[in-house]
């Protein structure tokens, strides 16, 4: 029988336990991306907290894209020291750290005006207003390549595996996404043509990182916006990923203009209200022979050990309730089963000096 605290592999990767920190754009970095010494803590606390694989927060490959401040670069091969001492401080407390890479795209708070924003076509995007300038076949294949580098660089900086960001309404997933890919040329129109983009980066990924090195993705099941990238596009991806060899998918849903239905959603304060993707996860993992990594509203370890038992799923990811208790995994695993402490209220994404924090600790100090 499977348990939480199963060793399992992803790849050449070992895994302690079945729970991962999820990606959280922590806020911490400098203005060039580059590590801070509050970010090397925060890494510090959740290696230390018992998690058997934490993700960065989404680090840009690109040097003049960068969605969001304090984000985490990778974009030149400045970063291989300067990740060093993280990736060695991780392994040393028995965790594992993979980099999610990520381009934002129109949705971000920059303005055209200020630095040079791409997109699939010239469509508003539905939260942030922002109007990105379509991208020409070379913009794709600059894209491509520099996500192919920056995955070689994480690689030498030691990270154990690098995550695709194609969730969420960044430029990957808009250009699965109708509402947002408008184009005529062979990256626009038909399932296929939406999806190509993706498998190119992750094909020009595998090729320079090898067959034994961990690269996952993180999708959505549904984008939940009026002509938005639907279950069956996200099928289509998954199966065609798992053919070109995805080494596992975590499976999100939704935008920021995707309201209740969002992937952050607010007052989950019941068993009923968490795990708010653990049916489409369930039927991908019951579909492919690749392991899937369940995200979104997961607070307590009944629920977690239940969906166990009773779904395919095979990893459990969080990111507020570790902004929270970064020590949580180690206090469910000394035997204090209470739920998370984190009551889904989103003050972490309020602007905050010191970094997406969680109020409540911020609050009680
Ligand atoms: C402050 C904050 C930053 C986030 N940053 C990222 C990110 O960089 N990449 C990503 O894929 N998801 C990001 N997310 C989404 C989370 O990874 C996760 O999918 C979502 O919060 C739902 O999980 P939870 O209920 O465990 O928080 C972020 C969420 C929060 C609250």
């Amino acid at each position: 029988m499977r348990t939480l605290f199963d060793e399992t592999k992803i790849n050449s990767m070992t895994l302690k336990n079945r729970l991962i920190r999820s990606a959280t754009w922590e806020n911490m970095a400098d203005q060039s991306g580059h590590m801070t010494e509050s970010l090397f803590k925060l890494y510090e606390g959740l290696a230390c907290g018992g998690v058997g694989l934490i993700i960065t927060g989404y680090a840009f490959p690109l040097a003049e894209e960068q969605p969001n401040p304090g984000m985490m670069g990778i974009y030149d091969d400045s970063f291989i020291e300067d990740y060093r001492p993280l990736t060695e401080m991780v392994h040393s407390h028995g965790s594992r750290i993979v980099m999610q890479l990520a381009y934002g795209g129109s949705q971000t708070n920059y303005r055209t005006e200020d630095r040079n924003i791409w997109g699939p076509s010239e469509v508003a995007d539905l939260a942030f207003k922002v109007v990105p300038h379509e991208m020409s076949q070379e913009n794709i294949q600059t894209l491509v390549k520099a996500y192919g580098e920056a995955a070689t660089r994480a690689k030498a900086a030691g990270f154990d595996g690098i995550q695709l960001h194609s969730a969420h309404g960044y430029l990957l997933n808009q250009f699965l996404c109708p509402y947002y890919n408008r184009r005529t040329d062979e990256y626009g129109g038909s399932i296929e043509n939406r999806a190509r983009i993706i498998l190119e980066i992750f094909n020009e990924v595998r090729s320079r990182v090898g067959a034994d090195y961990p690269v996952l993705i993180k999708l959505n099941a549904e984008d939940y916006i009026e002509k938005g990238a639907t279950f069956e596009d996200c099928r289509y991806l998954c199966r065609e990923l798992a053919a070109s060899g995805i080494d596992a998918i975590e499976v999100s849903c939704g935008t920021f203009a995707s309201g209740k239905l969002g992937p952050c959603r607010m007052r989950i304060d019941a068993p009923e209200k968490e795990a708010y993707n653990a049916e489409h996860a369930a039927q991908l993992a019951d579909e492919l022979d690749v392991p899937i990594l369940l995200v979104g509203g997961l607070r307590s370890i009944e629920v977690i050990k239940n969906l166990l038992k009773t779904t395919p799923i095979d990893y459990f990811s969080m990111a507020r309730p570790l902004l929270a208790e970064p020590q949580l995994v180690k206090r469910w695993q000394d035997g204090d089963c209470r739920p998370a402490r984190c009551t889904s209220c989103n003050g972490c994404f309020r602007p905050n000096p010191a970094g997406n924090l969680c109020v409540l600790n911020f609050e009680s100090e």
